[in-house]
């Protein structure tokens, strides 16, 4: 396969044509943002270890009948993916309050929520983000009220799979954002990634974060915290069969 032009290039990934139809590249950079770009910075690795974390994560999701846009790894950074319409929403997953939660909540840092909680926000930088409600979902008319239903079924349904992952590596999985699309048939798919920039991952017990948030509030130890990630999600799956 063929890598040829660039169609888009965001903070984090770049996505580029390919000779074949409907399969793109994806290339994970080390560049990292936070607070909406205010922030800029480059995390050692993280390229590498974001490819690999979401290979093996949209691997195991597929699994248990999730599609997903991952095809294949094809180098450290990247990997080849289904070409996916995708719709201008991040679904976001909370099983721990944390980050922007805190601000609109008066939950503590760290406190268990007794549902997962599922958020959506419009995935516009200019606009800061703005967190979206379902009814103002369907009346921007970014996907119809199905296409929702299925996005928040296919969000739970990610959180349950991916929260025993994790718990069996000794990792509570707090919260994570998820962007979907549309494939050629009109299927919805998940896209994007699921790494340490897009979800919070603790250590058990000692509560450690081994995320983003290390970067997002100078916490040192960035990029230990991404290959300890890496190194968790590749241990051995023994209690899985
Ligand atoms: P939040 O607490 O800042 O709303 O973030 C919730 C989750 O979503 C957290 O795991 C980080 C992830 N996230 C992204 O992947 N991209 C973003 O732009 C933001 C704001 C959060």
């Amino acid at each position: 396969m063929k890598k040829k032009k660039k169609l888009y290039e965001g903070k984090a990934k770049i996505l580029y044509e390919t000779d074949v139809a409907n399969v793109m590249i994806q290339e994970f950079k080390d560049d990292a943002t936070a607070f909406n770009g205010k922030k800029t910075g480059r995390i050692k690795n993280k390229g590498y270890v974001n490819n690999q974390v979401s290979a093996h994560l949209f691997r195991f999701l597929s699994g248990y009948y999730i599609d997903t846009h991952f095809i294949d790894v094809l180098s450290e950074n990247t990997m080849a993916v289904k070409r996916l319409d995708m719709i201008p929403v991040e679904v976001v997953v909370r099983n721990v309050a944390a980050g922007s939660l805190l601000k609109r909540s008066d939950y503590k840092e760290g406190e268990e929520l007794k549902v997962p909680l599922v958020e959506y926000f419009l995935k516009d930088d200019a606009k800061g983000d703005p967190m979206l409600t379902p009814e103002e979902i369907i009346e921007q008319s970014l996907c119809t009220e199905k296409d929702l239903r299925m996005m928040k079924n296919l969000a739970i349904k990610i959180n349950a799979v991916l929260k025993l992952f994790f718990s069996r590596r000794n990792i509570k999985l707090v919260d994570f954002k998820l962007e979907f699309g549309w494939d050629e048939e009109g299927k919805i798919v998940l896209g994007d990634e699921i790494s340490p920039d897009t979800c919070r991952f603790w250590e058990e017990g000692s509560g450690e974060k081994l995320d983003k948030d290390r970067f997002r509030f100078d916490l040192g130890d960035v990029e230990k915290a991404y290959e300890e990630i890496r190194r968790r999600v590749f241990l051995e799956e023994t209690a899985e069969a």
